[in-house]
């Protein structure tokens, strides 16, 4: 039986009308608001300056002995700028900026090493962006050294990279394996020449297929690839295509992201003729379109709200067994407790709570050079956002959670929980959850959804007046 919001039926009724009786129309219309991705909790929008350089400092210091660390380093540079893109990053074409950069990372490493005061074990290590394979090559190995000095790297440890097919020329592939390279994750969207055109991003099929080739040839074990919907002119018949096309070149996992609108964070966006973007229905229709032909036709797993895996793969396997977690770059297998962000923007979470570095490049790079963290926000958390952070990363990630267990796991009252749980009632009629009155299930036709779920958790979502999300739908 494939997963996904799969079993419909071409009447358009989502469940094929065998339980709740809403159409898409409806279900959309009611649940279509705006809604974090719950990559954390609490989510970044509220992150305050009551968290300095001066707590991570303190923080760092008091991570436990044994404690296993994941890094995550963020590149802010790209050699186009794609119109719909939400990420943190500029078009940098120059070799000195890179350099520039690259090496302060290598600072921010050691004063983070330095900090911890000791050589932490470090089980994952993930480049992110932007384009990570925008610093030079010489640069990218420089500091993979330089964390195996100051780190032990477990031996089976995964090191991940995001990488634009278009931009990975030769001696950046040949510095992928001299990095310990594990797995890549391609950028990809979508491969209609009308909707490529639409968000300045061109990108053929081709090159695409001999990217993923290179990279198997050099021995990188496991592909992601990214897609979006909701980008102007898709169509349902679009992104099928596009998703059928994909199914050729053979990755172990995908995304599927529905494109997040949002013109007031990054102007870029409103370069994009707006009058082509599709509206919620049409967006949950190209949703359902794309799970379709990678459930049905492709043989893949849905892994929580957008991410798909071969049935083998270890992130379909974590999601089955519930080990599957989510961090600041979506769903992982990761469950090291304290990640640790260098670069401009990165966030980490530690067990006291969250930082976040300052996101534009030259404030990061002033703060680092001065030999000091450049932490510009964060949360300390409470007991209460560590109750309701597990019992919204078990909605995100298996669909299900049990209040009174998980209440009872962290010594509380499930009173509050049980209390926000009250709308379930009406999801439940809707047909998108079980609910018991103790556990909720997020059913197949919920799973689009889950951010709905989820966010009847969050505390911070009432008073986060003035807080603009992109559409949960
Ligand atoms: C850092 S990029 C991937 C690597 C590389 N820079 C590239 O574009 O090929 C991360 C991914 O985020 C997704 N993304 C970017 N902007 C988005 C937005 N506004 N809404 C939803 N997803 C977005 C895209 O699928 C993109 O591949
Ligand atoms: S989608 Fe990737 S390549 Fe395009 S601007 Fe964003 S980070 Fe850069």
């Amino acid at each position: 039986m494939r997963a996904g919001i799969c079993g419909r039926s071409m009447s358009r009724r989502v469940d094929g009308g065998k339980s709740g009786g809403m159409d898409e129309k409806g279900l959309v219309a009611r649940y279509a608001g705006r809604l974090p991705r719950y990559t954390s909790y609490p989510t970044a929008p509220n992150f305050t300056e009551a968290v300095t350089g001066e707590t991570y400092l303190e923080w760092l210091g008091a991570l436990a002995e044994g404690a296993s660390l994941s890094l995550y380093l963020h590149v802010p540079f790209c050699d186009r700028l794609c119109l719909y893109c939400g990420c943190t990053t500029q078009v940098v074409r120059q070799d000195a900026p890179r350099r520039a950069y690259a090496k302060e990372l290598g600072r921010e490493l050691c004063l983070v090493a330095g900090a911890i005061g000791r050589r932490a074990a470090v089980s994952h290590i993930h480049w992110g962006g932007g384009t990570p394979s925008t610093l030079p090559a010489d640069c990218l190995v420089a500091i993979m050294d330089l964390i195996r000095t100051l780190f032990a790297v477990e031996s089976g440890a995964e090191v991940a990279i995001e990488l634009d097919p278009t931009a990975v020329p030769e001696d950046r592939m040949a510095a992928l394996p001299r990095m310990g390279i594990t797995r890549a994750s391609l950028g990809v969207q979508d491969f209609d020449a009308a909707v490529q055109k639409a968000i300045g991003r061109e990108q053929s099929y081709e090159e695409t297929a001999a990217c993923a080739e290179g990279l198997r040839k050099i021995g990188v074990r496991s592909l992601n690839l990214d897609l979006m919907y909701g980008l102007p002119h898709q169509t349902e018949e679009s992104v099928a295509r596009t998703a059928r096309e994909v199914l050729g070149l053979e990755a172990d996992r995908l995304a599927v992201f529905g494109y997040a609108h949002v013109p007031w964070m990054k102007r870029h966006q409103a370069l994009l003729p707006e009058a082509a973007l599709p509206g919620p229905e049409a967006r949950f229709g190209q949703r359902g379109a794309v799970d379709r032909v990678l459930c049905e036709e492709g043989g893949y797993r849905a892994v929580g709200l957008d991410h798909y895996a071969r049935p083998g793969d270890a992130m379909a396997l974590a999601a089955a067994d519930g080990r599957l977690g989510r961090g600041f770059q979506g769903y992982t297998t990761d469950r090291a407790e304290v990640l640790i962000g260098i670069g401009a923007s990165a966030i980490g979470s530690l067990p006291q709570g969250y930082v976040q570095n300052a996101a534009v490049t030259p404030a990061w790079l002033k703060a680092i050079r001065a030999g000091r963290p450049a932490t510009v926000r964060g949360v300390a958390l409470t007991e209460e956002d560590r109750l309701r952070r597990d019992v919204i990363e078990r909605i995100m990630c298996e669909l299900a959670a049990d209040l009174p267990a998980l209440a009872a796991a962290h010594e509380a009252e499930a009173g509050p929980l049980l209390a926000a749980a009250a709308p379930l009632a009406g999801f439940a009629e809707d047909g998108l959850v079980r609910w018991d009155g103790r556990r909720l299930k997020v059913t197949e036709k919920g799973r689009p959804f889950v951010r709905n779920v989820a966010a009847l958790f969050d505390a911070y979502l009432a008073r986060g007046e003035g807080v603009r999300h992109s559409l949960a739908v």
